[in-house]
């Protein structure tokens, strides 16, 4: 009997076709729509592998019901939607996908720290409601990128992929690490700081860290208080990392110069959410990893995992806790 499977979102089709060669394939197959909990239930009861997404929270509670699984892919780099140690005491793998979203999620978090910076939405708003009336010396003024200092919190794959960017701008680059990465230090230049240190310097303080619950509110009322008056926070990781009342505070007092944002505690954001209503805000629907190539290998290497984990081989990529 094949194994059975369940995908919890719409993916491309060539990649379910290569699933059903050898398992036996439910999906929750909407676009735009997450997988309501009663579905999942009732599918993860019977299910030997899950490929799911970051919207669905795979906690303690979902695992019980779970009777056979014995792999969870997450198409995603993080995993934090799953709880691993209740999915280990289980025997149940869980694997994500890194490595193939690096170099793209970098793009976006520097083309976030760009338009924020230069103010590229807010100008592009202006523009089209009809406010451009003439050049004038300080309209929409911005910050400088080159030559500035970005500090990066947070130096795994992606961080460091951030920096090799930064060091192209021919900016001065600082970093906070649980380690030290000396080989990243020596080759772009790097210099190692404290996290107080970190925020004191930065012109861009770039969050590029898992969220655990050891990063949870990291960011928050004293530390936008050591930033300088005229940095920029980016947050491409994820949103509970920074406290969002005290980011709003923070901005809206001027203590901090602006923000950009591709990630929320609660996500879709809520469009009556405070940070919504900044001019000094950029804001994004998570799209880090969204380009159309880099999703592809994401549902590739996730498919990949859950199969091989299904074919009793070691996968490419398991999370360990
Ligand atoms: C997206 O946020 C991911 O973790 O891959």
């Amino acid at each position: 009997m094949k194994p059975k499977i369940f995908i919890t979102r719409k993916i491309p089709t060539h990649i379910v076709s290569h699933l059903e060669k050898s398992c036996d394939v439910s999906i929750w197959n909407y676009e735009n729509t997450p997988v309501p909990r009663e579905v999942l239930e009732e599918h993860i009861a019977e299910a030997d592998g899950l490929f799911c997404l970051i919207t669905e929270s795979i906690n303690e509670e979902l695992l019980k019901k779970a009777t056979k699984l014995k792999v969870i892919s997450n198409m995603a780099v993080g995993y934090n939607n799953i709880d691993i140690e209740a999915a280990s005491k289980k025997g149940v793998t869980v694997t994500n996908t890194p490595g193939v979203l690096t170099e793209t999620t970098a793009d976006l978090t520097f083309a976030l720290l760009m338009a924020t910076a230069r103010r590229i939405t807010e100008a592009s708003s202006f523009l089209r409601e009809g406010q451009w009336q003439t050049w004038s010396p300080m309209l929409l003024t911005g910050q400088d990128i080159y030559q500035s200092t970005i500090g990066i919190i947070g130096l795994g794959r992606i961080g460091e992929a951030l920096a090799r960017r930064a060091k192209g701008f021919n900016m001065n680059i600082i970093y906070h690490n649980r380690s030290r990465k000396l080989q990243a230090e020596e080759e772009l230049g790097l210099q190692y700081v404290s996290l107080e240190d970190l925020l004191k310097k930065s012109d861009y303080v770039c969050i590029m860290t898992p969220y655990t619950p050891e990063t949870h509110n990291l960011i928050r009322k004293e530390h936008f208080q050591l930033m300088k008056n005229t940095a920029i926070l980016i947050n491409t990781a994820r949103g509970g990392i920074v406290n969002e009342k005290d980011l709003y505070q923070a901005l809206a007092e001027g203590e901090i110069w602006a923000a950009g944002l591709d990630v929320f505690e609660q996500e879709p954001v809520a469009l009556d959410h405070p940070l919504l209503t900044l001019p000094n805000v950029v804001t994004l629907p998570h799209i880090g990893s969204a380009s159309i190539s880099t999703r592809l290998k994401m549902a590739e290497v996730a498919a990949d995992n859950l199969l091989r984990v299904l074919n009793g081989e070691i996968p490419r990529n398991v999370v360990k806790k």
